[in-house]
């Protein structure tokens, strides 16, 4: 088995295509690494593998322990950055049907990542009359999406157990100082978690905001890091490959980047990718646009678009070597389904075929390839990967000539959101938007 994941290019550009924009990502990497860049005040999580200590760890999977010896659900509340790491490793790690099978510690929910009212309230009515536990996380401390879920949850979780249990029970992770969430724990004495200042949401699940609840949910932290160093350290020929593929290919027209995966636990993954190379580079009305399918499903639905629809996009196939199990597809004497030709096969090799033989169409269809593979979803490789996926967004984000480490944008909605409720302070904005509406 390979030990690191590799990036493939051969189906997308040329050689030369790939070295002609070699002294650019150089020079983005040695502007990253020096710190002389925009948005250099968010360079935390660069060097972030290598500086968790084992005592970190340990405290970390202390109170993970705790969590998971008091509780059978505990809830995650946070959205964006806050939410999307832990979901993402948790997923690709889990049993696909662990929420329907009893198993070893609590099952772990997630809350706050929408406004959906029958969410909340089918949640609630999940973990009503059970033990729970929270883990409340917002690095501003202020966002209004995790802010409902953690009043809802915290005051069922107060009746039900009273205030001493609830107590013990709820980890908030948030700024070291500022914010209504860092109030709020040290008034009600919550157990707490820094998110490192120079750290963005997009780039913490290193932090305590993905590491404590992958640590909930019974998966070893320590590897996981592991693996980000392993790419920390020695990464950077794949994290060039990555960020000179994909800006060749946004110069050549192509304006949509689709991550593919034929791995069903990797779909949070992508979802987690999409926010990271969106909120880094769709900037200054440029950008590529991540998109994502999960194959072969999408082959059945997308399939038709990405062969024949409009030729902006590439492909970027992510693809797991082994799988953590073994099926078999058997023989049947009378063979009415016609399937006896790949009797005896394993079921991945199929799928493989299926990943193979779709690259090669899509080429054919003039979709450049793009290949990442992991040799398996284990703690250590997808560690390599959340890694390897940071540091080429941000040489990928100078290149194209954007600070990568801010995001400006997603303040628009919520001034909006905040003058519609007549959120106290946005007079004048309810005004104005309300004249706007009635215009
Ligand atoms: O990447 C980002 O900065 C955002 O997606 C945030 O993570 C998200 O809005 C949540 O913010 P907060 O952690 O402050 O609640």
């Amino acid at each position: 088995m390979n030990d690191k994941i590799q990036v493939i290019s051969k189906y997308a550009l040329q050689e030369q295509e790939m070295q002609a924009l070699n002294d650019a990502a150089m020079a983005a990497k040695q502007v990253l690494e020096s710190g002389s860049g925009a948005g250099n005040d968010f360079l935390g999580w660069l060097h972030l593998p290598s500086s968790i200590t084992g005592q970190d760890m340990e405290a970390m999977e202390k109170s993970a322990a705790i969590l998971r010896g008091h509780c059978e659900y505990v809830i995650c509340i946070g959205i964006g950055g806050s939410y999307l790491g832990a979901k993402a490793v948790i997923d690709a790690l889990s049993d696909h049907f662990a929420a329907y099978k009893t198993g070893n510690g609590p099952k772990v929910l997630f809350a706050g990542s929408n406004i959906g009212e029958d969410y909340l309230y089918d949640l609630m009515d999940l973990v009503r009359g059970h033990k729970f536990g929270i883990i409340v996380i917002s690095k501003s401390g202020t966002t209004t999406e995790p802010a409902i879920a953690f009043r809802l949850f915290k005051e069922m979780l107060e009746k039900q157990e009273g205030k001493e249990f609830a107590k013990h029970n709820i980890i908030a992770i948030t700024d070291a100082r500022r914010g209504a969430l860092r109030g709020l724990a040290t008034q009600e004495g919550y157990a707490t978690y820094v998110i490192p200042d120079n750290v963005g949401g997009r780039f913490s699940v290193l932090t305590p905001v993905g590491l404590l609840p992958i640590a909930v949910a019974g998966f070893d932290i320590r590897a996981l890091v592991a693996g980000a160093v392993e790419m920390e350290k020695d990464g950077d020929e794949q994290v060039l490959g990555y960020a000179i593929a994909r800006n060749a290919l946004y110069q050549q027209g192509k304006k949509i980047e689709i991550l593919a995966n034929f791995t069903p636990r990797l779909h949070f993954l992508a979802e987690w990718w999409k926010q990271l190379y969106g909120e880094s580079e769709g900037k200054g009305h440029k950008g590529i646009f991540p998109a994502s399918v999960d194959f072969t499903t999408d082959l059945h639905s997308m399939g038709q678009m990405i062969q024949d629809g409009e030729r902006t996009i590439f492909e970027t196939v992510l693809s797991v070597g082994d799988q953590q199990h073994e099926v078999i597809i058997p023989t049947d004497e009378e063979d009415l389904d016609g399937l006896n030709y790949i009797a005896g096969k394993n079921v991945d090799y199929v799928n493989k075929m299926a990943e193979l033989g779709t690259r090669l169409a899509h080429v054919d269809g003039g979709v450049p390839n793009l290949l990442i593979t992991i040799p398996a979803v284990t703690e250590r490789f997808i560690g390599q990967l959340i890694y390897f996926f940071e540091k080429a967004c941000g040489v990928s984000g100078y290149m194209l000539g954007v600070n990568p480490f801010d995001q400006p944008g997603v303040e628009a909605y919520k001034k909006n959101m905040f003058a519609l409720l007549e959120k106290p302070g946005y007079e004048e904005a309810s005004k104005a938007i309300r004249e706007k509406l009635n215009n």
